[in-house]
């Protein structure tokens, strides 16, 4: 194989596959009681990789690091410090992070069930499997090295919506296509495409600016053999090679309160709530999206989902699609604006191109830089919003999503979505509000609201409605290296000296 072609036998198989065919999931976080029984676990720990196989397989598991698990396994700080600074400071590390992401009041790392500065995972094990073969599996990796290794801090459920997250919407429709065969090239690719360089999901790989991702390179000596090579510093071994990083929250979601919200909204109209709730989302139940559907795949590139295929080119007024509903917040396509644009005259100005050459080039080429591989699962109860909106609703289940998405920046992908677009009281020309789905509704000192949702109206005012509520709270979070195979097996060599 040459070194350009990618080994997807080194590539832990989530950035290839969702396993939706493997409808049972585990998440379990890890403490590391014993370094040296824990390196003996994953030196061969059976992690799937990304090959494709004729049949998909019965099982998958897959293995990712915290910052502390990679101490815990006692691999050097020189190469630790080789991560990223979001990765090592940790998605609760710096109160400023904390505000970006919305992780204030109700949401504050303080009342995490797990992450924050207490309850830190080492090692997250994600098991997927058929229906009916999630225990067993389970119990086949508990081997008899895995209790001193050990201790399971907690085991995230998921469970099999089919397909449907727990407010009732369609989920797991927009994700972006991976180049992996390599054909993209970065530069001067303005217009809006499905298609991601892929190093912006893979580290070692150039990505949408044509560069590198900083991850940390060794010198090629006896301590890194087995370690891919780094593709743009000869004589070097990569860590981060076929790796990237995870980001895991666990968001609970108030389903009840989602749908009789919309229901007082409507006045118990089941048509004018269904309207009201798609507008939140940007799509309707059943995934059709609110924005008409293009006969052409978008810039030539075949979406892995038919409707996925339009862009927000003829709603420069969000009248069809809100600017302000959750997937226009979260990827905007081509009708992002660049920062400091609010107000109508201001938009008005961009939308005329009197606002500089390059702001065409602005509007449409910022979304690519800012893709998220979503690979999350729902947990809880299945609650219909018919039986949601019921006075007498009993609902004492928990409902929520284990969100997971891969990139490989943090920075510059999930943290920009996350507090640039969605949790932003500020965004393509509104304000006073952010994601009708997940804004946490906190007042910001000097901002008179932030519980906010404008309906633009053809040829009038915007519909505004007001009081939203928090639908949804941050129960715990992480960020984790998901290392390539071989990366993985060279950190279980990493045990103590006898
Ligand atoms: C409880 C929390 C959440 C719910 C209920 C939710 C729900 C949805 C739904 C129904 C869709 C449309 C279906 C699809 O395209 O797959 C969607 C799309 C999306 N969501 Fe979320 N989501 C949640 C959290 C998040 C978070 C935390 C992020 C990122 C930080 C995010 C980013 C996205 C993105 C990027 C899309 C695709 C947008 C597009 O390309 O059109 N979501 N979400």
């Amino acid at each position: 194989m040459n070194s350009y072609a990618v080994d997807y036998s080194d590539v832990q198989g989530l950035l290839r596959f969702g396993y939706a065919a493997l409808t049972e999931a585990s998440f379990l976080l890890l403490r590391i009681r014993d370094a040296r029984d824990a390196s003996a676990w994953l030196a061969s720990a059976p992690v799937t990789n990304a090959v494709k196989l004729d049949k998909a397989p019965p099982t998958a598991m897959q293995v990712a690091f915290t910052r502390e698990g990679l101490e815990a396994l006692h691999l050097p700080p020189n190469i630790i410090a080789g991560f990223s600074d979001e990765f090592l400071s940790g998605m609760w590390g710096e109160e400023n992070r904390s505000h970006r992401l919305g992780d204030i009041g109700k949401n504050s790392p303080e009342y995490w069930r797990w992450g924050g500065s207490e309850k830190v995972p080492h090692v997250l094990v994600m098991l997927y499997a058929q229906k009916g073969q999630l225990q067993a599996r389970r119990e086949a990796i508990q081997d008899p090295a895995w209790d001193t290794a050990f201790e399971i801090m907690d085991s995230l459920p998921t469970s099999d919506l089919q397909g449907v997250e727990p407010f009732g919407f369609t989920d797991g429709i927009s994700e972006p296509s991976l180049d992996w065969e390599r054909q993209r090239t970065s530069a001067d690719q303005v217009a809006y495409t499905n298609l991601s360089c892929l190093g912006e999901f893979l580290l070692g790989y150039p990505n949408e600016y044509g560069k590198y991702t900083d991850r940390p390179l060794l010198p090629n000596d006896s301590t890194s053999v087995g370690l891919p090579e780094a593709e743009d510093s000869p004589g070097m071994r990569d860590l981060g090679r076929n790796g990237s990083y995870l980001v895991l929250r666990q968001l609970q979601q108030d389903v009840r309160g989602f749908w009789q919200f919309a229901d007082r909204q409507a006045r118990s109209d089941p048509q004018a709530r269904e309207q009201l709730a798609a507008s939140m989302v940007g799509r309707n139940r059943n995934g059709d999206p609110l924005m008409p559907l293009s006969s052409q795949p978008i810039d030539g590139v075949k979406p892995a989902h038919p409707s996925n295929q339009f862009t927000y080119d003829s709603d420069g007024n969000g009248t069809r699609c809100p600017f302000g509903a959750h997937i226009r917040r979260s990827n905007p396509r081509n009708a992002d604006f660049p920062p400091g644009t609010t107000g109508f005259f201001s938009r008005l100005i961009h939308n005329l191109g009197f606002a500089g050459t390059d702001l065409r080039q602005d509007i449409m080429s910022s979304t690519r830089f800012h893709r998220l591989l979503r690979r999350g699962r729902e947990y809880g109860p299945r609650l219909s919003p018919e039986q949601a909106v019921q006075p007498d609703c009993s609902d004492t289940g928990e409902h929520g999503i284990q969100f997971v998405c891969i990139n490989a920046n943090i920075s510059r992908q999930f943290e920009f979505v996350q507090g640039a677009w969605i949790m932003n009281t500020k965004f393509n020309g509104v304000t006073a509000e952010s994601d009708p789905l997940l804004g946490n509704r906190q007042p910001i000192p000097g901002c008179a609201v932030t519980d906010n949702f404008s309906l633009p109206q053809e040829g009038g005012l915007p519909r505004c409605i007001n009081g939203l509520p928090q639908f949804v709270t941050v129960r715990g979070g992480a960020y984790f290296f998901l290392p390539g195979i071989r990366a993985l097996r060279y950190l279980a060599m990493h045990s103590p000296p006898t």
